[in-house]
Parts: C-alpha cells; sequence; structure tokens
C-alpha cells in the first residue's frame, strides 16, 4: 500500500518559489491501478517522483508498505527504488545497446550472475512479445515496441509498484491499446501496483480502478473510476470527462442530425445521457408505454462501460413524433428518471 500523507514540494526558482504539489494526501491499495490525470504543469510528476525518492517532499510523509520513503538515504534508498519500476513517454533506452542489453542493465548492480540476467531479460522479451527481437537496436523498433521494452527493463527488479508517466502519449491509438492490453495483463499476472499518469481519459476508463485529477498542485478529486466517470463533482473533472466522451462520440453528430431536421422537420430531436445504472434500466421501454402516441426513432447510440464494469455512460441521439404536449410529458417523464435531455431541434 502506498500512503500519501499531507505531501507538498516546493521548488525554489529564479522567478520565486514553486508550489508543484500542494498538501496531497492519497492511498493506492496493492494491486490497484490507480490513474492521476492533470494539465501540463499541475504536478503529476513531481507527485509520483517522490514515491521512488527522486524528489524528496518539502514536507508530509511518504509511505511504502508502511515504511517512509522520504526520509532514506544511501543503500537503503537504493533498495527501495529497485521495487518501483518507470515507464516514460520517451521510452528512455540506451540506445547504443541491444533490446536485451537495455532489459538487462537494471540487474547490473543487483548482483546476480550474468547467465542468470541473460535469461531473465529473455523472458522478460518474451513476455512483452520481444522474444525473436532481443537482438536488434531500439532505433530499429516501432514506439510500441520501444515501450515495451521499457516495460521490460521496468520489471528487470520484480518490482512492487510500476509508475507510467504518460507512456502511451507518444503512440497511436492502436498501439496505445496493445499497450494498455500489456500492462492490464501484467497487472493481473504478477498482481503489480500501477499508477498510470496521463491526460487521456480513455486510458484511465479502459485500465484503471481509481483516479485523481490534478490541478495546480492538489488533489481536487479521487475516486473510484466508475464513480468519478459518472458523477463528476469539479469543473476541470466534468471537462477531462466529457473530453473523453464526447471524442468517442459517433463520428458526425452535427451531419446526423441536419439530416433528419431535413428529412423531418416536424420532429424534435433529443440526445438523452444516461448515467451508471440506469443504463441497465429499461428507462426507454417504460416510457414508450407510458406514452404510446410518442414515436421515438433511435438515431445514434453508444455506451460506454468503465471502471469495474457494473457501470456505464450512455448517450441516445432520439427523434421524438408527436403531439407537443405528449412529448413534454415524454422528456418530463425521462427527466425524472434523472436521464439528461437535450433538445438540438425543436422540429
Ligand atoms: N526541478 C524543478 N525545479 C523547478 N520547478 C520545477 C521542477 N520540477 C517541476 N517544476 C515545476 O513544478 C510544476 C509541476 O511540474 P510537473 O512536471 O510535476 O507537472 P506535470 O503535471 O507532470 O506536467 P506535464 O503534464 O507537462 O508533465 C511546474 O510548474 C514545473 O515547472
Ligand atoms: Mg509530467
Amino acid at each position: 500500500m502506498i500512503e500519501l500523507k499531507d505531501i507538498s514540494k516546493t521548488f525554489q526558482t529564479k522567478e520565486g518559489e514553486v508550489k508543484a504539489v500542494n498538501n496531497v494526501n492519497l492511498t493506492v491499495n496493492s494491486g490497484e491501478v490507480y490513474g492521476i490525470v492533470g494539465f501540463s504543469g499541475a504536478g503529476k510528476s513531481t507527485l509520483v517522483r517522490m514515491l521512488n525518492g527522486l524528489e524528496m517532499p518539502t514536507s508530509g510523509e511518504v509511505l511504502i508498505d508502511g515504511t517512509r520513503i522520504d526520509t532514506l538515504s544511501g543503500e537503503k534508498l537504493r533498495d527501495q527504488r529497485k521495487k518501483i519500476g518507470m515507464i516514460f513517454q520517451h521510452f528512455n533506452l540506451l540506445w547504443s545497446r541491444t533490446v536485451l542489453e537495455n532489459i538487462m542493465f537494471p540487474m547490473e548492480l543487483s548482483g546476480i550472475s550474468k547467465a542468470e540476467r541473460v535469461k531473465k531479460a529473455q523472458n522478460l522479451a518474451d513476455l512483452v512479445g520481444l522474444g525473436d527481437r532481443v537482438h536488434s537496436y531500439p532505433a530499429q523498433l516501432s514506439g510500441g515496441q520501444k515501450q515495451r521494452v521499457g516495460i521490460a527493463r521496468a520489471l528487470a527488479n520484480d518490482p512492487d509498484i510500476l509508475i507510467s508517466d504518460e507512456a502511451t502519449s507518444a503512440l497511436d491509438p492502436q498501439t496505445t491499446d496493445e499497450v494498455l492490453d500489456l500492462l492490464e495483463h501484467i497487472n493481473q499476472q504478477m498482481n503489480l501496483t500501477i499508477i498510470i499518469i496521463t491526460h487521456e481519459m480513455h486510458v484511465i476508463r479502459r485500465l484503471a480502478d481509481s483516479v485523481a485529477v490534478m490541478e495546480d498542485g492538489k488533489l481536487i478529486e479521487k475516486g473510484p473510476v466508475s464513480t468519478v466517470f459518472t458523477d463528476p463533482q469539479e469543473e476541470l473533472t466534468k471537462r477531462f470527462v466529457n473530453s473523453e466522451v464526447d471524442k468517442s462520440q459517433t463520428p458526425d453528430i452535427k451531419q446526423i442530425t441536419a439530416d433528419l431536421i431535413k428529412k423531418y422537420p416536424q420532429g424534435k430531436i433529443v440526445s438523452l445521457k444516461f448515467h451508471g445504472d440506469q443504463v441497465k434500466l429499461p428507462i426507454v421501454t417504460e416510457m414508450i408505454r407510458e406514452f404510446p402516441n410518442v414515436t421515438m426513432s433511435i438515431l445514434e447510440g453508444s455506451i460506454h462501460q468503465i471502471g469495474d464494469r457494473q457501470s456505464a455512460i450512455g448517450t441516445l441521439f432520439v427523434q421524438l413524433l408527436g403531439e407537443p404536449k405528449d412529448i413534454e410529458g415524454a422528456l418530463d417523464f425521462l427527466n425524472k428518471m434523472r436521464v439528461e435531455t437535450k433538445v438540438i431541434n425543436n422540429g
């Protein structure tokens, strides 16, 4: 278990003090995937660098499985660091070394024999799907393959914790998915705690159990992904959550609704947003039963599973035809069921 207690980090710069991290409290359970999101400069990297003593807090305590990290130094700190693997956006590989040598690198100081190191590195290369590329150099690999080397290297000392600092930010969507699959596999197989910093909410939705949102050094919101995605409290969290939902929405709603407005000028076009448990309820069926004179056509729709997969966000774009008072009644009914309705065209 990782515990950050009232952690602050202030840097002294020529321009004055920078409060990079400001009174942060955070607990990450063992085996959990914890996402940290926030804009550039929010303090995400500084926060996680205090986990392995790459930065020491100005105040507060960092505990890993009950051991204070922020007071360690020398060999004890070096030993502690081995328990934490890290992967980065720009891979940080050694360009003059082969895949195998890169993976072996962290083991060089750990006192195991060369034969043992080679064997272990080969196993890790197999694990990340690069078993047949061990003699290649990083420059000969694709971005996704380079990150796989980064992951294998991060696992070399059998860490308990893996920190991913924007590790998929430089990759295309397909490669990102492959790397996320690999991280999910590792999390489950090795019971590794993973902390994943990203500005991409789909990475959080896909992988994380819990998420924290950082702004100006502060943790402004945190909780299970299912809760934060379905019921975000803070403005910034809403922006992050919505940016993700909007992006994964159907391609061209504007075009589709424009076409439909042309085709059915008399219809009301409405978007219905479902949150959490509502997705599983027969709300639409009930609405149709209660308002039989309202005809509803579904134009577009999408449901996103989130977090523990017990929960979801869904949006339906529908066209409602019928008497205005019936339509009003139907919309009232939906609002009462806590479905967010938004009229896109009045017909
Ligand atoms: N060594 C340092 N010396 C001075 N200021 C620093 C140092 N490291 C970070 N900062 C400042 O602390 C703040 C937080 O930086 P940090 O790198 O933690 O942000 P971040 O959320 O990781 O951003 P990004 O998404 O761009 O990586 C920034 O204002 C940054 O300029
Ligand atoms: Mg950063």
